[in-house]
């Protein structure tokens, strides 16, 4: 038996195998509503066979959108348009979870491909929102959250996961990487607040903690919870490995049941030496030292690769996300490569190779 292939319960949750759907978002709604796009994108990984499949980073509010067109779960006509979607992809054997999402100082810009630049006036842009004002980049300073902003915050993200249940997603995942604003309330890069909720790592990790927390009254205590980390900025005075086993310890005690270790995004500037694998060795890590199950991510592309970085104790779960956009149904190809009979959808099964 392939332990990629090896069912997984966590909770009540029992997936059908190791391989998830990173989250990816798709800028491709006008308003913030899952459209045919996602029913097309979402619906085609789910019948390809991936035991968790994780919806896009969905702003908890207009202003915490990356772009005009990220999908978002600040309304319930929001997570009606999403129930559909979610009931179709459990049809065909998925877990689905959805990452919510602030993108803070990042916020407000261009898709990646209009662009991908700092919004003008003229293009709709919008004051964004972080620990300090201290920009991203060339990007525009962000205005610095006062306490009762950071309220209004952790309410957004309660409201968003009471949502995401009521649209009937098994997984919710907060999104603390990439620099969004829970990231740069972590980082001594972004944060230079000098009240309780920077200097010191225990009063950076307070504010996305205090976030988790509250999400976690919401969240059932029967449905997973998993939190997205970049587990290292990359970038010299920044976040680190070491901060990322405290947090995760941390995280754990807050109830969290996954931490999911990519890396990098807080600074335009960092070093990634990017290859195959290249953030596994950290989430080996966090799974140690924090005694927590734990995904990993980035450049996991080949079945075999994948095999081996679960055989070999180094992360509970793999996540894919280019090498999903490139074969949607790479756990159909994966099994069928590691020598396992796993079940094809009916209206495929005189394709599977035998
Ligand atoms: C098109 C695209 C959109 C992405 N959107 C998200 C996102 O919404 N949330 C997130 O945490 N990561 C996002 N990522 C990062 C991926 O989830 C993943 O961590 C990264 O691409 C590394 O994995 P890979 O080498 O398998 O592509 C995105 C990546 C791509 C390529």
């Amino acid at each position: 038996m392939s332990r990629l292939f090896e069912p997984l319960k966590i909770k009540t949750v029992t997936l059908r195998n190791r391989i998830c759907v990173s989250p990816m978002c798709q800028y491709s709604t006008p308003d913030g509503v899952a459209g045919d796009w996602h029913m097309v994108h979402l619906g085609s990984r789910a019948v390809g066979g991936a035991g968790v499949v994780m919806v896009e980073a969905s702003a908890v509010s207009p202003e915490g959108r990356i772009t005009p067109d990220d999908l978002g779960i600040w309304s319930d006509r929001q997570a009606e348009a999403l129930a559909p979607i979610v009931s179709f992809m459990q049809r065909f054997g998925a877990v689905c979870g959805i990452q919510i999402a602030h993108a803070g100082r990042k916020a407000s810009t261009a898709a990646p491909f209009k662009g991908g630049h700092p919004l003008s006036s003229s293009e709709g842009s919008w004051q964004t929102l972080g620990p300090s004002a201290v920009p991203f980049g060339h990007y525009p300073a962000p205005r610095a959250l006062e306490k009762t902003d950071l309220d209004k915050v952790k309410n957004d993200f309660r409201d968003a996961a009471r949502r995401a249940l009521s649209a009937r997603f098994e997984i919710l995942e907060i999104h603390l990487a990439h620099g969004y604003l829970l990231h740069s309330f972590l980082s001594p890069l972004s944060n230079r607040r000098t009240d309780e909720y920077g200097g010191s790592l225990e009063n950076r990790m307070r504010f996305p903690l205090e976030v988790v927390r509250t999400v976690r009254e919401i969240w059932p205590e029967t449905l997973p919870l998993w939190v997205r980390i970049s587990s290292t900025d990359w970038a010299e005075g920044g976040w680190d490995p070491d901060m990322s086993v405290e947090l995760s310890r941390r995280l754990k005690s807050a109830g969290v049941d996954v931490i999911d270790a990519s890396s990098g995004g807080l600074t335009p500037d960092a070093v990634i030496p990017v290859g195959p694998g290249y953030q596994t060795a950290i989430a080996a890590r966090i799974r140690r030292e924090a005694d927590i199950p734990v995904v990993a991510v980035g450049m996991i592309t080949d079945p075999v690769q994948a095999e081996h970085t679960l055989m070999t104790g180094q992360a509970d779960l793999v996540s894919l996300a280019r090498e999903m956009l490139r074969d949607p149904y790479w756990p159909l190809h994966a099994a069928h490569r590691l020598g396992q009979n796993v079940a094809w959808p009916a209206q495929y099964e005189r394709a599977k190779p035998r």
